[in-house]
């Protein structure tokens, strides 16, 4: 009896993995789209927009600083397939006035078309003892971070909804999924796109739009060094625990992943079983996703005990080191 019981749970579980692309998301073609990148003129979003504009896409590049948007955009367009492309680059602040925003992102639309895919990237990090950090820095991360996510999100999503297609990325971090030592400005703002990209999902999916949201590791970036100048000894003991990665090779995973309609994005084997073990019930985009993650969650979780435990003893054994001497 038990034998026929699993050999009924492993045909089940086959045919799901044999019609699970036939119920995914189809990917959406970048040649010839029109993909808006804002924080595009460095760092991550400099990246992404490099490698849509590699897959034939055009490219508005959004954020504050002009001249660093021209010399983005420069290098943008090195990475051409075709000489039909075009790098549109707009200066405003994302998070401050959503009149502006909307009014941006309608110039955009009449130049290059409608928003085929929207990347949220702009962004700061900021880390420091809770007590240290200044009031103001909690506003203006939420601000940059998820007010600046949530107003060319809002602005752009009439239009996919009345064409019943598009992609809306959120580029989160780590930091996003569990809280660390010295992140309590920059985890909060981090955690809020996942809120927010979870419950628009749920939304969106009737009209063909897919959500991604990117939980990027410590990315070499100017955005990292400059948050370096300022990062804790603990926060830094805990970060030198995984290395540092290029942007290309975060940008190449949360593009795919964005083409493909996946919710969830994560870079590299420490990233794939971080969302593993916190992916709660956040949507999956097919059932192999789904089974993987019922799979996964209980090896990871005993991972976690076994293998994470010792490290943050390290880390702690570390600390009290360094303090006694
Ligand atoms: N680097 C990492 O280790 C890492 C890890 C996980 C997640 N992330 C996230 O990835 C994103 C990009 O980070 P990065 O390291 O690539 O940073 P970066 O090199 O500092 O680039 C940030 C970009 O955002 C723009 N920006 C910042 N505030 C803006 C605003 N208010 N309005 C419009 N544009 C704004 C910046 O241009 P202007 O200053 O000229 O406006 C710049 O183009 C951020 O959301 C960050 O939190 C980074």
């Amino acid at each position: 009896m038990l034998l026929v019981v699993a050999a009924f749970i492993v045909a089940f579980v086959l045919l799901l993995y044999m019609i699970s692309p036939l119920i995914s998301p189809k990917p959406l073609k970048l040649n010839g789209a029109h993909v808006v990148v804002t924080g595009g003129s460095s760092g991550i979003g400099k990246s992404i927009a490099m490698e849509c504009y590699r897959q034939g896409a055009f490219i508005t590049l959004v954020a504050r600083d002009e001249s660093k948007l021209v010399q983005a955009k420069k290098e943008v367009e090195k990475c051409a397939i075709n000489d039909k492309q075009v790098v549109l680059c707009i200066s405003v602040d994302v998070s401050k006035d959503y009149g502006q925003v909307e009014s941006v992102i309608k110039q955009c639309q009449e130049k290059l078309g409608p928003v085929d895919m929207l990347v949220n990237c702009a962004g700061t990090s900021f880390s420091g003892k809770f007590e240290e950090v200044e009031v103001e820095r909690f506003r203006s991360l939420m601000e940059v971070n998820y007010l600046g996510s949530v107003y060319p999100t809002r602005a752009v999503i009439t239009t996919m909804k009345e064409r019943r297609m598009g992609r809306i990325m959120f580029v989160s971090s780590q930091a996003g999924q569990i809280g660390l030592f010295g992140y309590t400005a920059y985890s909060p703002s981090k955690f809020a796109l996942r809120g927010l990209a979870e419950s628009l999902q749920m939304e969106m999916k009737p009209y063909n739009i897919y959500v991604t949201i990117a939980y990027p590791p410590d990315t070499d970036t100017p955005g990292l060094a400059e948050e370096n100048r300022t990062k804790p000894l603990e926060t830094r003991l805990i970060s030198e625990t995984s290395g540092v990665t290029q942007p290309e090779q975060v940008a190449k995973t949360v593009v795919k992943d964005a083409v493909q309609g996946n919710f969830n994005s994560s870079v590299g084997p420490d990233g794939y079983m971080l969302s593993a073990l916190t992916c709660g019930m956040s949507p999956v985009t097919s059932i192999t996703e789904g089974l993987q993650q019922i799979e996964l969650s209980h090896i990871l979780y005993d991972y976690n005990i076994i293998i994470d435990c010792p490290k943050t003893v390290c880390s702690c054994l570390t600390l009290v080191i360094v303090n006694s001497d």
